[in-house]
């Protein structure tokens, strides 16, 4: 094989719902030279990593604790910790992410019953509530922001019958946590995953988590720990998995330190620092930060003579879904905005690819000069590829929301 060059991938625009743009604050984090993962000041940075976390879920839950992974790892490892062969899981599906936890849960060996409405709209929550009366499940699996169709599920009447009525809530926060509100604790979530690629502004590896002291009952009813660290160590209601054992992975981020795994050490710097961005930022300030990028898209989208996607009430505010117009080819359009203008956006799955675009509008990549340069950059492409579009409208309609808003001043 030739020597082969050192890597050198070509800057990119990312406006996907994820990966997006790292910070860069949060790569200069990962350079920092690897320390133990039991040596004291690597254990001040898991202490102060879980206090930030809680802040980002709106918490007081004590667990909060990333698994090492990608998202999905921590959606397996929260949903394959707490359901036995058996257990009763209700899943409400309105996209692609539905069905991912609907799968995780079969494969958990779980008894599942699904609801689904159509994709582009979110359920009435008095909708699963009465399908929770009827299943009597002992889990809801539920998608907050489903990134396939850009559509936001309202959580909080779910989230309260389930409490009054001894049912465990599981929330894929994947997409939202870090963009948008959500209140894990009033809105009365016994467990929520999120993800680090997208509104976190770090790069993918990690799964951020919290849960309650109901969960945390399963768990230690569950415990069984490596019989190499203890040999009589065992248990009839073990977790099927060993990487995935929240018993054994909390263990590890409690003062025990139990010798679980190798902790992932530079996407622990990473989280850190995102989370240290974040809790700079404030909260309310980066929700408000996002919606106004949102408007601006949005506003500029519609001047350049496209429709959006979806039930605009329950439109994620992170993420625009876009009606690729007709007699365009969606992908050749995305293909000449990365290849000619550094730019990417997502299409999407199942019966909505080559319909819609959609663009994310996340965490870094979440900037001004990042939204004028995709409204161009799709301009100019759909041009292109033999597209209507009403030139120069879409820049002007974005300019006039950042003139108009007090807000733009104060934020990047
Ligand atoms: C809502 C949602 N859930 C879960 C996932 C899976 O995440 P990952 O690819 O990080 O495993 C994604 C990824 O796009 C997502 O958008």
């Amino acid at each position: 094989m030739s020597m082969l060059q050192e890597l050198n991938p070509s800057l990119r625009t990312l406006m996907t719902p994820g990966p997006v743009e790292a910070e860069p604050r949060v790569l200069r984090a990962m350079t920092i030279p690897i320390i133990g993962q039991f040596d004291p000041e690597f254990l001040r940075i898991m202490d102060e990593t879980m206090e930030l976390l809680r802040q980002l879920f709106q918490t007081e839950n004590h667990w909060a604790y990333s698994v090492d992974g990608t998202s999905r790892s921590g959606i397996e490892a929260v949903l394959c910790s707490i359901i036995e062969p058996g257990d009763k899981v209700l899943v409400p599906i309105f996209g692609r992410f539905g069905h991912l936890l609907a799968e995780i849960a079969y494969r958990c060996g779980a008894d599942v019953t699904k609801m689904e409405c159509e994709w582009g709209t979110a359920f009435d929550q008095e909708k699963i509530i009465a399908e929770i009366k009827r299943v009597s499940p002992k889990v809801v699996a539920l998608v907050h922001g489903e990134t396939s169709t850009g559509i936001m599920q309202p959580l909080d009447g779910i989230g309260k019958f389930c409490r009054e009525n001894d049912v465990l809530f599981v929330v894929d926060g994947v997409a939202t946590i870090g963009g948008t509100d959500f209140k894990t604790d009033e809105w009365n979530i016994d467990a929520v995953i999120t993800g680090t690629q997208k509104c976190l502004g770090v790069p993918t590896g990690m799964a951020p988590i919290t849960y309650n002291d109901r969960v945390e009952k399963i768990l230690l009813e569950r415990r069984k720990i490596e019989q190499g660290l203890d040999i009589s160590s065992s248990n009839p209601r073990r977790i099927q998995s060993n990487y995935f054992d929240l018993s054994q992975i909390q263990e590890y981020w409690s003062p025990k330190r139990l010798n679980h795994h190798t902790e992932a050490t530079t996407m622990l710097y990473a989280l850190r620092e995102g989370l240290r961005i974040i809790h700079e930022e404030g909260l309310q300030n980066r929700f408000d930060r996002h919606k106004l990028h949102e408007k601006a898209l949005v506003e500029g989208l519609k001047a350049m003579g496209l429709s959006l996607f979806g039930d605009p009430r329950y439109k994620m505010p992170i993420v625009t879904c876009i009606n690729i117009p007709e007699g365009v080819n969606g992908d050749a359009v995305r293909f000449t905005m990365v290849k000619e203008f550094g730019v990417e956006i997502a299409s999407t799955f199942g019966s909505l690819a080559g319909k819609i675009w959609r663009i994310g509008s996340m965490g870094f990549s979440c900037r001004k000069e990042n939204i004028f340069r995709v409204l161009s950059a799709l301009e100019a492409a759909i041009y292109r590829h033999g597209g209507k579009v009403n030139a120069g409208a879409a820049v002007q309609a974005a300019l006039d929301v950042y003139e108009e808003s007090t807000l733009a001043v104060s934020i990047k």
